[in-house]
């Protein structure tokens, strides 16, 4: 016999929102919640309250330090898991991560107070910072589970004011020594789902209020370091110069020629951190750190603007007589999801006649590492707007019930398999 999926309570749902959305609250929209902040640790330890004493799972927290929150199934099977992570970035929105972490919580609820008779333990995750942070590891917890991140990077990495990730993970409930447990393959998981706001404005402007997602970008970042000399902003005069600053500029200008040609709206270039030294109003800039990401649809694609790159930035060297030293953080390829689950998604979404775009992520997420080894899917829902990365990331709370709605049916048909 069919079971009819359960209905979610939005207005639980909302209230957890609510909740979730005061820790590392700047007070004006938006949070500032980045891995291993004070607000990083006060909402795990919320989440992890929400998720055994509400939902009345069994949590644990993974060497990276992940949480986890098991409902068992009646079989000895993989599990079904759902989630996403809970840190932003500095002075982001309330929305991407935590509305996924919350969906999950939602939908195990919905179907563990309905009585359904789950083969396999649903687990709920977030991961351990997703976004990029002070130890320049984005992804850690996915790309952990996964092995892609190797023990080595992991116990020589270091914060930007030496702290090591050792301590940080510590903190978080962690720990790096045991850092192997946290490996998982096809035999611990059978599905993941994430939910996420979709960052953009495609939904909104279609009026669709549901997306399917089918692949995620390739991300690609390189550590610029630009070493020029520091000196007197009033005596030097401008032929002996060698401005890092300068150099710095035309680094960032060169990426965004580079891309510009290309003329496509699925590779995009940013140099989103940028930084000098001294700094001083009557000083050559002496240094010039900078981090330059490259997006793309295809590894060919991503591969052959950094080579160009490359080359642009060894112009700049010699025109301003400075030293340019590059290092790779990141070259991530990018990944399609899982065809069964892109279908099961569709079918649930057309079942409950729940209008929906598929679509290409031109984001990151952890779906990206999970989806290397078991069935990965992802629905997006509508940002308002198209804004994400900052405070004004805004979605109708309403608009994330359809949503959840298809992620129930969804893993109730996964439950059969
Ligand atoms: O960077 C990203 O695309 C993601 O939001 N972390
Ligand atoms: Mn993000
Ligand atoms: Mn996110």
């Amino acid at each position: 016999m069919k079971m009819i999926p359960p209905r979610c309570s939005m207005e639980r749902f909302a209230e957890r929102f609510e909740r979730v959305s005061r820790i590392g609250s700047t007070g004006d929209g938006g949070v500032h919640r980045p891995f291993g902040s004070t607000a990083d640790l006060e909402l795990r330890h919320l989440l992890q309250t929400i998720a055994q004493d509400e939902v009345g799972l069994a949590v644990h927290v993974d060497p990276i330090a992940n949480i986890w929150g098991i409902h068992a199934g009646c079989e000895q099977l993989p599990a079904i898991a759902l989630g996403s992570h809970h840190d932003s970035v500095p002075y982001g929105g309330r929305f991407d991560g935590p509305l996924g972490i919350l969906v999950a919580l939602e939908v195990i609820q919905t179907l563990k107070e309905h009585g359904f008779p789950n083969r396999h333990p649903l687990a709920f995750i977030s991961f351990t910072a997703e976004e990029p942070n002070p130890f320049d590891l984005s992804t850690m917890g996915s790309r952990t589970v996964t092995g892609r991140l190797t023990k080595e990077q992991l116990h020589t990495s270091k914060d930007w004011d030496g702290r090591s990730l050792q301590e940080a993970i510590a903190a978080a409930g962690g720990n790096l020594a045991r850092v192997h447990e946290s490996h998982l393959s096809a035999s611990d998981l059978f599905a993941f789902l994430e939910l996420h706001i979709e960052q953009g404005r495609r939904l909104e402007q279609a009026n669709i209020p549901l997306g399917v997602v089918n692949g995620i970008c390739g991300i690609y970042r390189e550590h610029v370091t630009i070493l020029g000399e520091a000196n007197h902003a009033g005596t030097t005069m401008m032929r002996d110069r060698h401005d890092a600053l300068l150099a710095g500029a035309k680094v960032a200008l060169a990426l965004e020629a580079l891309i510009k040609e290309s003329h496509r709206d699925d590779l995009v270039g940013t140099v989103g951190r940028f930084a000098i030294t001294p700094n001083a109003a009557n000083i050559i800039p002496g240094t010039c750190d900078l981090v330059v990401e490259i997006r793309g649809a295809t590894t060919e694609d991503m591969h052959a603007t950094a080579r160009s790159f490359a080359q642009a930035t060894a112009a700049i060297e010699a025109e301003y007589g400075v030293s340019i030293t590059r290092e790779i953080l990141l070259d991530q390829a990018p990944q399609p999801l899982a065809h069964d689950v892109i279908e099961l998604l569709q079918h649930a979404a057309q079942e409950q006649s729940t209008p929906y775009s598929t679509l290409f992520s031109m984001a990151g997420h952890d779906a990206t590492h999970i989806a290397s080894f078991t069935r990965a899917g992802m629905l997006f829902v509508p940002s308002i707007g198209g804004k994400s990365h900052c405070k004004e990331e805004l979605t109708d709370l309403q608009d994330v019930a359809p949503a959840i709605q298809v992620f129930i049916q969804t893993v109730m048909e996964l439950d059969q398999r």
